[in-house]
């Protein structure tokens, strides 16, 4: 087995537009859009945490300070909560407080892409393999995506992405594997396309928001090469490294809802409301009502 370096930093690129949500983005950061009571963002800092990530950098742009008052200590908050005697909510806000000195920001001046987003992080990321993680693709499972991650890349090492099976009309929408027959959840990938045509496809073997990289990624993104869609693409640098650092595919267990589109981000909503024991009845009973037909109004 390769003896490889913990990974203890992760880079959240959320310098993103997000257009599909406008006008709602207009002034608020899409990651900071919750599923029932919690942004994104935080799902995706509680899986780096349970990973073992220690730093947390986020790629943000203009538009975006809300993300960093969210991410604050807010004194004057838990001093109104602690006067008022809540002491639930001043315990939840202890509990996802970030430690001192364990956030830190670039900016990406441009949207010029994921890929270019994560290349404005390389000075705050060095030269030990990090992680990624885009907020907008939920995970849900009982051992967090990235924990299952960190372990596989202890047996591959190199650059390894998450990976699931999409529907062959979808693959238009992502980066796509050409993997080999792999052993378990891990394969070889010998090919990479970000967003092929369906019959130009490998596989329908879709890459989504999750991957531990090689420093060596950084290197091929400072060659700035324009990919699909006009913008610096992270899967033609990971593709890249095929060969060199190498790449595997690793077929997560878990449930992915894709929170940057509206249908993923509704059912993301409906599946952790009712997982919440404080709102399933209310929420089920609320649900088939909606879903009864309707006695016309007279
Ligand atoms: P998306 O492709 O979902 O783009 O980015 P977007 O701008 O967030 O949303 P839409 O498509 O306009 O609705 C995937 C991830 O990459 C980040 C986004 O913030 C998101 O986490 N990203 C994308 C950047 O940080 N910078 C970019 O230039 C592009």
């Amino acid at each position: 087995m390769t003896k490889q370096s913990k990974v203890t930093k992760a880079v959240f690129p959320v310098a993103g537009l997000g257009t599909r949500f406008l006008p709602a983005t207009k002034s608020v950061p899409k990651e900071l859009l919750p599923l029932v009571d919690r942004p994104l963002i935080q799902y995706a800092i509680e899986e780096a945490r349970a990973a073992g990530i220690k730093e947390f950098i986020f790629v943000t742009a203009r538009g975006k300070s809300a993300l960093e008052d969210y991410l604050d200590h807010a004194p004057h908050l838990s001093a109104t909560l602690q006067n008022g005697n809540k002491t639930n909510l001043l315990a939840e806000l202890e509990r996802i407080r970030m430690p001192s000195g364990a956030v830190a920001y670039a900016r990406q001046d441009e949207p010029r892409g994921l890929g270019h987003a994560v290349w404005c992080a390389r000075h705050l990321i060095g030269n030990n393999p990090f992680a990624v993680i885009l907020p907008d693709d939920v995970i849900a499972g009982p051992t967090p995506c990235l924990q299952q991650m960190v372990e596989a890349h202890g047996e591959c090492g190199g650059n390894l992405v998450a990976a699931m099976e999409v529907a062959p009309e979808m693959v238009g929408s992502y980066g796509i594997l050409d993997a080999m027959p792999g052993q378990g959840r891990l394969s070889a990938v010998k090919g990479m396309i970000e967003k092929p045509s369906p019959d130009s496809a490998p596989s329908n073997l879709a890459v989504v928001g999750r991957y531990i990289l090689d420093p060596a990624v950084l290197d091929q993104l400072s060659k700035q090469t324009i990919g699909a869609g006009g913008e610096i693409q992270l899967t033609d640098a990971i593709a890249a490294e095929i060969g060199r650092s190498g790449v595997h595919g690793y077929r997560f267990k878990g449930q992915r809802y894709d929170c940057g589109s509206k249908a993923g981000y509704l059912r993301a909503t409906v599946a952790f409301a009712l997982e919440r024991p404080d709102l399933r009845d209310d929420f089920q009973a609320c649900l088939a009502s909606i879903a009864k037909p309707q006695v016309a109004a007279v």
